[in-house]
């Protein structure tokens, strides 16, 4: 399989006051295309950093990112979505979903294109000219997944996205989420602190955590379709739990 974008023994130290503060330690990730990879770790580990990292948004104090798309317009095709949708309140939603097109040079007729695929997607078409005020939480999740999406991005990193969210609400963006990766065959990145949500939507889940924190496993899911929860999932889940536990008592050791 194509490899989309690499991390090879990245580091990141960030100043910290007077001190610096090694906040990631020697990190390998392989993203293959079309894949659906999970990043778990607790809060704190260094998850949205590692994103920032990918995104090149900052540079690793170590290593190398390698990333294997064109850069078009001086920028590569990768978008972002946060655990807040991050909506201008003053716009409605069709031009809060426009917000991530600008600069790309599209005519007016590409633009509304663009943007009614990417709310048809997420099955809100019929939302396109309320205020973010009018909308549920999910909904608002919902159209910063769009604004990702028109961008019409290779790679979708998704930063806790659903964190916010209530059960129900969360568990029926996670369904609509595996339909749109289904749909558009993107390569996915899903940070989340939740095991049982990185079992049920990822092929292979990579374990953050430690401080300076590093890999510390990568573990592959079942077939799809995937269950909410049966002994295979509550399984895995505790596979995962303790290597999260073997982390923190490293930390103790080396404290
Ligand atoms: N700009 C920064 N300067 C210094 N420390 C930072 C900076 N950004 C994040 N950190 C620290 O890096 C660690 C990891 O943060 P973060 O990547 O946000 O973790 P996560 O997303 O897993 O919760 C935290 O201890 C945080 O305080
Ligand atoms: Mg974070």
């Amino acid at each position: 399989m194509a490899i989309i974008a690499e991390l090879l023994g990245v580091g990141l130290a960030l100043a910290s006051g007077a001190q610096r503060v090694q906040i990631l330690d020697k990190c390998d990730v392989r993203l293959e295309r079309g894949e659906f990879v999970a990043l778990v770790g607790p809060s704190g580990a260094g998850k949205s950093s590692l994103l920032r990292v990918l995104m090149g948004l900052v540079k690793p104090s170590e290593g190398e990112v390698r990333i294997d798309l064109p850069r078009e317009r001086g920028r590569r095709n990768i978008a972002l979505v946060f655990q807040d949708a991050k909506l201008l309140p003053w716009r409605r939603v069709e031009s809060n979903v426009a917000l991530g097109l600008e600069g790309l040079g599209l005519t007016s007729l590409e633009r509304r294109s663009r943007i009614a695929a990417a709310l048809d997607l997420v099955n809100l078409t019929a939302q396109i000219d309320r205020w973010p005020h009018q909308l549920s939480g999910g909904q608002r999740q919902r159209v910063g997944l769009a604004r990702a999406l028109a961008v019409e991005p290779e790679l979708l990193l998704m930063d806790e996205p659903f964190g916010a969210l209530d059960a129900i609400t969360r568990s029926s963006l996670q369904d609509e989420l595996l339909t749109v990766w289904r749909r558009t065959n993107k390569t996915i990145l899903f940070v989340t602190h939740d095991i049982d949500e990185a079992i049920y939507l990822a092929d292979r889940i990579i374990v953050l955590s430690g401080t300076p924190a590093r890999i510390r496993g990568a573990f592959q899911t079942a077939k799809r379709p995937h269950v909410r929860s049966n002994q295979d999932t509550f399984r895995l889940a505790e596979e995962i739990r303790a290597k999260l536990g073997e982390s923190s008592q490293l930390i103790e050791f080396e404290i």
